[in-house]
């Protein structure tokens, strides 16, 4: 009786979600629509952000520190909703944690292999995502036939963050990022890169309609979900208003964080929290 009470108060304990900042919150939007009893922990690390032009050492060190800090909170699973911290560290911090723990690359490679018919993928990311060619690794082991082709579009953060979703300044950039990519005739694109479905709308027009775009984030929630009904952690409670259902923290510029996530999740925030992340 008291092992039963005890899984049943571990499953109701909170989900971690991370990010270098505010593209995780795409990922914490599908949760919240495809598990809505989970609550979430979200940790977007604004003070570091960006994480796509710095080395695997040093997100390794940040992504760990971050890992510190939710299981303090404590928290039953950790999404890294990161493409370039899923890329470089995710399979260093499995080892050492013993809670579940899942990236967004995985599942986006996986949906990728389903929805191309000619057999080429593109990739787009941040440098770090594109130059570990994490994603043609986990597509070829799949099917090693299919051809990726990667380009990493460092600007596009920052013209998101400006919140330049539909902008002409967005479509010229847009454009000469994605030309070789059209040229090289992909029928499926992948968004490696939290931020990016932000200008889905952008990248889809330009890519042409004959081009299937990949969202990691609905696949990571719907592999979360499966993960946590597997492991019997799936929250069965309903959680109530003020239950602290959702909780965000962050490591700069609080209220610039809570301005962008109530533009993006249909749940309006209250506030954000200010941690020092050093510290972990
Ligand atoms: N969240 C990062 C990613 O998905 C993009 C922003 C950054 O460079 O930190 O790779």
């Amino acid at each position: 009786m008291t092992v039963i009470k005890e899984i049943e108060a571990f499953s109701e304990l909170p989900v971690g979600v991370f990010d270098s900042g505010v593209g995780g919150l795409t990922v914490a939007k599908e949760i919240m629509r495809q598990i809505p009893n989970e609550k979430i922990i979200y940790f977007g690390d604004t003070a570091r952000v960006p994480y796509g032009s710095k080395s695997k050492e040093t997100i390794t060190k940040y992504s760990r520190q971050i890992v510190h800090f939710l299981q303090e909170q404590p928290v039953k699973a950790i999404v890294v909703a990161c493409n370039t911290a899923s890329a470089y560290a995710l399979d260093e911090i499995e080892k050492e944690l013993d809670i579940p723990i899942i990236g967004v690359i995985k599942p986006g490679a996986k949906v990728a292999v389903e929805a191309t018919i000619n057999g080429k993928v593109g990739v787009i990311g941040t440098e770090g995502t594109v130059g570990s060619r994490i994603y043609s690794t986990y597509i070829n082991k799949i099917n090693p036939r299919i051809t990726v082709l990667g380009k990493a579009c460092p600007l596009f953060v920052p013209l998101v963050e400006e919140g330049l979703w539909q902008d002409p300044v967005t479509d010229e950039i847009a454009i000469r990022y994605l030309s070789e990519l059209i040229d090289s005739g992909i029928d499926t694109l992948i968004l490696g890169c939290t931020h990016y479905p932000l200008i889905r709308s952008t990248v889809g027009k330009i890519m042409g309609e004959k081009v299937t775009l990949v969202n990691p984030a609905y696949e990571t929630a719907k592999e979360l979900k499966e993960l946590l009904e597997m492991e019997g952690l799936l929250n069965k409670k309903t959680p109530e208003l003020g239950d602290n259902r959702y909780q965000f923290y962050v490591s700069d510029m609080a209220d610039k964080f809570k301005t962008f996530a109530n533009s993006i999740l249909e749940y309006g925030i209250l506030s954000a929290k200010t941690i020092h992340i050093e510290n972990y």
